[in-house]
């Protein structure tokens, strides 16, 4: 709750509320998946794995053999037959590596390639980039493997899985950072980001490009010093950079611009990335530059999360994120940031720009123990992110290797969220904060078990009403601030001494949901005067009833909905001075 002490306001509520298939022919040898067994001559040290360089008629593929010179043979095809093209690769660098980027390809179409390496054949197919006109796009997103292949293999199998049920999701994995513990150390990318040991990593990175990010510990050796002049990242994913490993690229409906937040001043204490001036000078050039509808940014440390630690070391949310590139990403029009180096999966949004860390692809989990600004939702778990695009759409599915969905939500260019964090705190009362329906302005959202919640509102008055499942109801204005330190800090609700909906007498409202006529049953104990009005989620009073003197007993009414469109709307009922609100949903 620290944070919250900067809260401006707000409500109070103390008493009565209301493909192809991959794979790897060497024979004599076991082939099955999680099984390989590439130890002898015939071997690649790393397996055949795609990058995107930025250009959607060209594929990059790069693999490394074991301590061996030799000649290698790529060919690729329409299917399996490899007939469009083929020619021999030598060795590159000091480390045996070998490369070769297919050219002339069709935008947005599936080719299948095969590279042989002496008694080794290695076949596997990929998607190129979609067409510059393109409006819809499937993604993944994931980051923070570090060192923990086998977390990073389910992650892969779940990933494998999605494309081979809907294969429009083979096109792109971006990174968040953080691949390897120590990525100054040859042996730890060897042994864990490209071991064999994990069969669906090297799976999907034959048939997904990839894109990543430089973390923190790209930079560091085995002994825990920083080298900031370390080649092996650069070595692993030589991609197109403009300065340092920061650099952007077009993919169809989305520009996607990936920095660095590591220059050579970067220092282990305070451990916190930078955005150097250079850096910033180049975003706003590369935002001013790009007229795509989707404006992406991809780097390692986030603005907004629920911040952490690691070995003794604080991971504050970065006040370069917040104070430099927040300002660039609202002029610009930039509708999502992803990130890592926090252990969990954490949605935060600012002034409508979303910032995701996703930091689940293996490294060990942080405890999530405290709240932040702007978070509307956080889980301590393993996970990657699937993105759908579709025209003026963006939907983000957040989920677990098993498939369970963790986060879900939606980015609509034509309704970009304003401020919208809310907190909602109940210290008294039935029920628990998560039952809370929350109304404003014709959205509904509940807290989650924190308290958190999102309402995209822009500043100013706002009619909203919180209603608390089977008990009550209250209704008020809220005031949305501009220019605060956070959205979230905008909205309190402290909810204390909750009253039954039982205590007033109402007994039920039923069929709910409603078709066409809802009873209200009501057992009252008092003679009393009654008043019942339907309200839709803008708060208007679309029909009421006054019955004057009701009488003891237990009584009925009728309430109709058939000239009402399907949604949701409240039922507000008023006993004497007394009254409460119950949701009503009508379908078909
Ligand atoms: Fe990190």
């Amino acid at each position: 709750m620290k944070k919250l002490t900067l809260i401006t306001a707000i409500i109070i509520m103390t008493s009565f509320l209301f493909g192809q298939s991959f794979q790897i022919d060497i024979p004599g040898k076991e082939i099955s998946p999680g099984n390989y067994k590439l130890s002898s001559k015939s071997d690649f040290l790393k397996q055949p794995y795609l990058i995107f360089e930025g250009i959607n008629t060209q594929m990059r593929v790069i693999w490394q053999l074991n301590d061996t010179t030799a000649v290698c043979e790529i060919s690729w095809g329409a299917d399996s037959t490899y007939n469009l093209g083929n020619t021999s690769t030598t060795e590159y660098g000091v480390d045996h590596q070998h490369g070769h980027t297919i050219n002339g390809l069709t935008p947005g179409t599936k080719y299948y390639y095969k590279v042989v390496y002496d008694d080794a054949v290695f076949e596997a197919s990929f998607k190129t980039a979609p067409s510059d006109n393109a409006s819809d796009l499937k993604f993944f997103v994931y980051g923070d493997t570090r060192s923990d292949f086998e977390n990073h293999n389910l992650n892969s199998q779940a990933m494998v899985d999605d494309y081979t049920a809907d294969p429009d999701f083979q096109t792109l994995s971006l990174f968040t950072g953080d691949h390897v513990f120590f990525g100054a150390d040859e042996d730890d990318w060897t042994d864990n980001f490209f071991t064999n040991s994990a069969p669906f990593v090297r799976k999907r990175m034959a048939e997904v490009p990839f894109v990543s990010c430089l973390g923190n510990h790209e930079l560091y050796d085995s002994d825990y010093n920083l080298d900031y002049n370390t080649e092996l990242f650069g070595k692993y994913f030589p991609f197109p950079y403009v300065e340092r490993r920061y650099w952007s690229f077009d993919y169809g409906p989305m520009h996607v611009t990936v920095l660095d937040q590591y220059p050579d001043y970067y220092q282990l204490l305070p451990l916190e990335g930078f955005l150097d001036l250079e850096q910033l000078e180049w975003i706003e050039q590369d935002l001013n530059n790009t007229d795509k509808p989707w404006k992406v940014i991809v780097m390692h440390e986030p603005g907004w999360s629920c911040e952490g630690s690691s070995s003794g070391y604080s991971h504050p949310n970065n006040p370069d994120v917040q104070n430099l590139l927040q300002p660039l990403c609202e002029q610009f029009g930039v509708q999502i940031v992803f990130a890592a180096h926090n252990h969990y999966y954490a949605r935060a949004c600012k002034n409508g720009i979303y910032h995701i860390t996703t930091a689940g692809g293996g490294a060990p989990l942080y405890d999530i123990e405290e709240e932040f600004p702007n978070v509307i939702n956080t889980l301590k778990v393993h996970h990657y992110c699937k993105i759908e695009i579709e025209g003026d759409t963006m939907l983000v599915t957040s989920v677990k290797p098993d498939g369970e969905v963790i986060d879900l939500f939606y980015l609509d260019q034509n309704n970009r969220p304003e401020h919208l964090l809310g907190f909602l705190d109940k210290e008294d009362g039935p029920g628990d904060i998560c039952d809370v329906n929350i109304t404003a302005d014709g959205q509904i959202t509940s807290p989650d078990s924190v308290g958190y919640y999102g309402l995209e509102l822009v500043p100013g008055y706002h009619e909203a009403s919180l209603m608390l499942d089977a008990y009550c109801t209250i209704e008020s204005t809220v005031q949305i601030f501009d220019d605060t330190e956070t959205a979230l800090d905008t909205m309190l609700m402290i909810c204390t001494n909750i009253q039954k909906f039982d205590d007033l007498g109402v007994l039920k409202i039923s069929p709910n949901p409603v078709t066409s006529q809802a009873v209200l049953s009501l057992n009252l104990s008092t003679s009393i005067p009654i008043e019942i009005c339907i309200y839709n989620t803008s708060g208007i009073c679309l029909k009421s009833w006054q019955f004057k003197n009701q009488q003891l007993g237990e009584k009925t009414y009728k309430l109709d909905f058939k000239d009402l469109p399907e949604g949701v709307y409240f039922c507000r009922l008023q006993i004497g001075n007394e009254m409460v609100t119950k949701k009503i949903i009508k379908v078909k």
